[in-house]
């Protein structure tokens, strides 16, 4: 089943991820010549085509990527069109095999709560569409272990396992694919990559905005659902994986999954929720609700690799500054020479990698400090992939295309989801409140630190 989809169809049209990164990528996929096939937006609210032409002209200009390219754009708004109904009236199925009379290979994209996941596949089913189409799931996949296998049974019970394509957009980023390759295409990193030489990670997805309009959604997820037991174990397991032994989708999930099966689940002692001061007051949100704006935590990968190493990950709203960061650091040399009496502590070896603005790795070494004492001075190795490489595409972009050519490399597969759900299980739905934090600080105070404190990360404000 490798043929290019010839029609999308967005269920969630109207809602948030289609307005802020769906309808950009499609503009994008215009943009280069990928489009060129029906685009049908399914909703509720009663919209017509011209206002979800409309919906796509304000969206891609949201984006403040410069001038509209009016032709990929004309074949954008060309390709729209709306389809209004309720998920659950079979009607609504039935119009839409209508439309896609013509279509072999139509691609679904459920841009929707998962409480109508159910309806819409079993929709799609019954309708006769499931059988020659590909279907593309959002996260969060289920809201725990349980729920993941059963929305992954009716998934399966409806369309073929290799058409189903289930999204983790970190899978999509350039810059976190960009870590295996560099782990793996290059031998130097190699022989320091364990227990032996690296004494910590710490991984950081901090934001400087709070839930952005969206909090009637957000509320029912909080940090650990939304970001830590997908984007964060991802990048986790990507750093910490043995190299696949093929170039091929399954090889790939399949080291994922056996470096995620050697983390125990997370324990609530070392586990910080915070919710930020102000939350409680947002529109959607619960008059008291516990759902966590912040969270940190700690693991470790019971790995001959990985024994022992503290794997130290946060990830909150309202941070300081936006940052997404994996610093990996290196033990300190067995004797300190070059400290000088009355000098500090020689800091550590840093491998960064910077996966979210200006993305690109750096590493901090020492260097000797300029004058006549022998000490040292920290000095950094620095890339930027953006001026290095150019430019690259963006994560919606690139999994969109990947799934209308029916290519499964940046896919989370449904093992790797369910051991995400069972890593983080102990730390779902706490029946402690949240410790409160102002905007604009690193969470809450009592934040378990890694020894010696977390390292800066580079931010935009
Ligand atoms: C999404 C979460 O999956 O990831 C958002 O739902 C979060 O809450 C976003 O802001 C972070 O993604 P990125 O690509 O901006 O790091």
């Amino acid at each position: 089943m490798s043929s290019r989809a010839d029609a999308v169809v967005l269920f969630g049209a109207t809602g948030d991820l289609v307005r802020k990164k769906l309808m950009p990528a499609l503009y994008e996929l215009a943009k280069v010549g990928r489009l060129g096939v029906p685009v049908i937006g399914v909703a509720r609210s009663a919209w017509e085509d011209e206002r979800l032409r409309s919906h796509a002209r304000e969206s891609v200009e949201a984006t403040g990527r410069g001038p509209v390219d009016e032709a990929a754009f004309g074949e954008l708004a060309q390709s729209l069109s709306m389809l209004v109904g309720d998920y659950g009236d079979a009607a609504l199925y039935d119009e839409l095999a209508q439309r896609l009379q013509g279509a072999q290979r139509p691609v679904f994209y459920l841009a929707i709560p998962p409480s109508v996941f159910a309806k819409v596949v079993q929709g799609l089913a019954s309708a006769g569409l499931a059988a020659r189409g590909r279907v593309i799931v959002e996260k969060p996949f289920g809201r725990d272990q349980e729920s993941a296998r059963e929305l992954n049974g009716w998934l399966a019970g409806a369309f073929d396992q290799q058409s189903i394509f289930r999204i983790d957009h970190y899978l999509g980023k350039e810059s976190v694919e960009g870590l295996l390759v560099f782990r793996f295409a290059n031998t130097f990193l190699e022989p320091f990559w364990n227990r032996n030489h690296v004494a910590g990670v710490q991984i950081t997805l901090g934001e400087a905005f709070g839930t952005e309009g969206r909090a009637g959604f957000y509320d029912g997820v909080g940090a650990v659902r939304d970001v830590l037991q997908n984007h964060l174990l991802q990048v986790v397991a990507l750093l910490a994986m043995e190299p696949p032994i093929a170039d091929d989708a399954d090889a790939y999930r399949d080291e994922e999954v056996k470096v995620l099966r050697q983390i125990s689940p997370l324990e609530p002692r070392n586990t910080v929720r915070g919710q930020y001061v102000g939350y409680l007051d947002e529109d959607g949100v619960g008059e008291d609700s516990t759902t966590e704006t912040f969270v940190s935590t700690c693991l470790t990968i019971e790995s001959w690799r990985w024994a022992g190493v503290p794997f130290y990950l946060r990830t909150g709203k309202h941070m300081p500054g936006s940052a997404t960061e994996a610093v990996v650091e290196l033990r300190r040399p067995p004797r300190l020479l070059f400290a000088g009496q009355d000098a500090d502590v020689p800091s550590t070896n840093l491998v960064r990698f910077r996966l979210g603005h200006s993305d690109g790795v750096t590493m901090s070494v020492q260097a000797k400090a300029p004058g006549a004492r022998t000490v040292t001075q920290p000095v950094d190795l620095r890339v930027d992939f953006e001026s290095a490489l150019g430019h690259r595409r963006e994560a919606y972009e690139r999994l969109l295309d990947d799934a209308m050519d029916g290519r499964r490399h940046r896919f989370a597969r449904e093992d790797t989801i369910e051991e995400e759900w069972r890593i983080v299980a102990p730390i779902l739905d706490l029946p402690d409140r949240p410790v409160p934090y102002y905007k604009g600080t690193w969470g809450p105070p009592s934040t378990h630190p890694p020894a010696g404190g977390w390292h800066e990360v580079a931010l935009r404000s």
